[in-house]
């Protein structure tokens, strides 16, 4: 059974399961080079489907998913078309939506439909209502309190959430499925997981276009749902926007661009710890509806932005250093970033802790959760998450924004769906997904850059050769296999140095063109880690959680606040676990700094060639190591 998933969204990606084993995952980021590009191509396609010994004639159903009510941009891909009719196999789905007592006919926008070659999917978590949400909605104290029993008895809700079409491409009829975003996010965390059972809240951003008008959708920016063996049954919208309200706020303070929405939230997160969170209040602490009750408004980003305005006005902060870059950690910017983190962190727990008690309620004793969508890249709230609720595992997706969601999509599809089995050992996923190059390859990449460069051929002791450079306090940037999915640097495309030197933090930020605040990560010896760090779970391989820095001895990687943000390594990393090992017998420390391997607005490095690129032209970068080889410029 062949299943492609398509993410028609920003970080717009392919992905082929093969008999329920991913076999390629491709993303238009990093094949394009473009940071969040949208959708995919002919090319993107054609490689997942080559990556995995296929053809179009192989494929047996496409899952296809997209940024919410977002257009899909069909004239991207060459003969392929999507028609709203059923075909003869989706009768192997048990009971699709359009059984169900649901409004579909509505569900598209026929206008919109048929307009050109972009085409809209309208929202379909609009039309997989349960009847016992209430249509006024729920505050975060009111969701705690539901008893979702009688939802998880009934088999129908557990088939809503997707939508069956025809895919028509290059001459054939493929059977497809649009599936919905949450539940796609929730797809692709649960079922990586491992969990026979969880719970699952997914959780995102700016969900439409037109972002004044966000308040007044009702649930697009997240769900409950519990997991069960293969089924992710939908419990309860929890009515938070926080993903738009950080998303916006970020734009406020200057880290983000109308152009790139997306990348300002990350930047937030780290400039938080040179703020107090002066502006924070517990009446802010809710959901849409609790804001609706308290401050008779919905809209929770302009409700807090209002009162943050009228306290940097009361309070008298300087106003002429807002979103100045050469004033942001200033108290200005540094205190409403601060503020902004502790209100995340406080309403996102409260609806973990309401889940929790929803699952309660309704007589299922449920110690795992799943987290999934942008803001599960929160590591402050993840950490928070991980130390003040009762769930004791945690798992979230290295792709938990919408690169994952063409993964997810193609797993609902298999497991939900048709039926597949699903692999139940925790350690089954890697997120090293891309394109490992063979030897012949990197070797003949090498060649493409002449004398500019001077290789040295270090065999199988590349681990070794690396960690005497980062010993003797070099930066390097390491290149090892398949890329990793997801934002974050875990090894296989990163640049590298000394946490233990605290002029690093400026020399790496220099090499990478970043602000000069902006806080770098540990990699750690997953069996080292308790000696160096506490408050994060011993496993922690997707660095999504935020420890605190127990040792004085790695300034390069200790923020203001004495946190960091921490992934352990295993041998199941590769030669990345064999470098830190040889670190740590040089210098004592286990811990090295890890960056992802780009340049400012840059997808992270995908190819050789691109590695190399790099290197040539970052005059402050001292060796690229690239399978075999140890390279470094001809001028050095
Ligand atoms: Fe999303």
């Amino acid at each position: 059974m062949n299943i492609v998933g398509l993410h028609f969204g920003h970080d717009g990606a392919v992905c082929v399961l093969k008999n329920g084993q991913m076999s390629a995952y491709i993303s238009r980021e990093r094949e394009g080079r473009e940071k969040h590009a949208w959708a995919f191509t002919t090319n993107e396609l054609n490689l997942a489907l080559s990556r995995s010994d296929l053809t179009v004639r192989d494929i047996d159903f496409f899952a296809i998913t997209s940024t919410q009510g977002m257009a899909l941009s069909l004239g991207l891909i060459e003969n392929f078309d999507i028609k709203l009719k059923s075909h003869a196999r989706h009768s192997m789905f048990k009971n699709p939506l359009y059984d169900l007592d649901m409004n579909v006919e509505s569900l598209l926008s026929k206008d919109d439909w048929t307009k050109g070659k972009v085409k809209t999917m309208g929202w379909l978590d609009r039309y997989g209502i349960a009847s016992c949400w209430s249509p006024r909605g729920a505050t975060i104290k009111e969701i705690a309190a539901v008893n979702c029993s009688s939802l998880l008895k009934t088999e129908s809700i557990r088939y809503g959430f997707h939508y069956p079409v025809t895919v028509e491409i290059s001459g054939r009829e493929i059977p497809g499925c649009f599936i919905d975003h949450h539940v796609a996010h929730a797809a692709s965390s649960f079922f990586l997981s491992g969990f026979e059972q969880a719970a699952i809240v997914t959780h995102d951003g700016i969900g439409s276009e037109d972002v004044s008008k966000l308040h007044e959708l009702p649930y697009n920016s997240g769900m409950i749902y519990y997991g069960y063996k293969n089924y992710i049954i939908p419990l309860q919208p929890h009515y938070l926007f926080l993903g738009s309200l950080y998303t916006l706020i970020s734009l406020g303070v200057g880290l983000a661009t109308q152009r790139d929405l997306i990348s300002g939230s990350g930047k937030l997160m780290g400039l938080a710890p040179y703020g107090r969170p002066v502006f924070f209040r517990n009446e802010f602490v809710g959901n849409a509806y609790d804001y609706e009750r308290k401050f008779g408004n919905r809209d929770m980003t302009h409700v807090w932005r209002s009162h943050m305005e009228g306290m940097l006005s009361a309070l008298k902060y300087p106003m002429n250093m807002l979103a100045k870059p050469e004033h942001m950690t200033e108290s200005t910017n540094a205190d409403v970033a601060a503020s902004t983190q502790k209100l995340f962190e406080e309403c996102l727990l409260e609806v973990v802790k309401a889940t929790h008690s929803m699952l309660l309620n309704s007589g299922i004793l449920e110690g795992s959760l799943c987290l999934s969508g942008g803001t599960a890249l929160n590591c402050p709230a993840n950490t928070r998450i991980h130390k003040e609720t009762p769930f004791s595992s945690i798992f979230i997706t290295p792709a938990c924004s919408d690169d994952g969601l063409a993964i997810g999509a193609a797993a609902y599809l298999c497991h939900q769906l048709l039926g597949y089995p699903r692999q139940l050992q925790p350690e089954s996923f890697s997120p090293y997904t891309g394109k490992t190059y063979s030897d012949k390859e990197i070797f003949l990449a090498i060649q493409e850059f002449g004398s500019s460069i001077v290789a040295k051929n270090v065999g199988y002791n590349a681990a070794e050769e690396a960690a005497n450079d980062l010993a003797c306090n070099r930066v390097i940037a390491w290149f090892e296999g398949g890329s990793e999915i997801g934002p974050r640097a875990l090894g296989h495309r990163s640049i590298l140095a000394n946490p233990t030197y605290s002029e690093n933090w400026k020399r790496v930020n220099l090499i990478k063109s970043r602000e000069w605040w902006r806080p770098f990560a540990p990699s750690v010896l997953e069996e080292d880690m308790a000696d160096w760090f506490d408050g994060i779970p011993n496993h922690s391989p997707y660095m999504l959680y935020t420890a605190r820095v127990k040792s004085r001895r790695l300034p390069a990687i200790t923020h203001v606040d004495g946190t960091a943000r921490v992934q352990t390594v295993t041998p199941s990393s590769g030669r990345f676990y064999d470098l830190i090992c040889e670190f740590k017998k040089r210098t004592g420390v286990p811990v090295i700094l890890n960056t992802s391997f780009n340049g400012p607005g840059e997808p992270i490095v995908e190819t050789p060639q691109q590695a190399i690129a790099f290197l040539v032209k970052s005059t402050l970068l001292d060796a690229l190591y690239v399978g075999e080889y140890r390279l470094t410029r001809c001028s050095d």
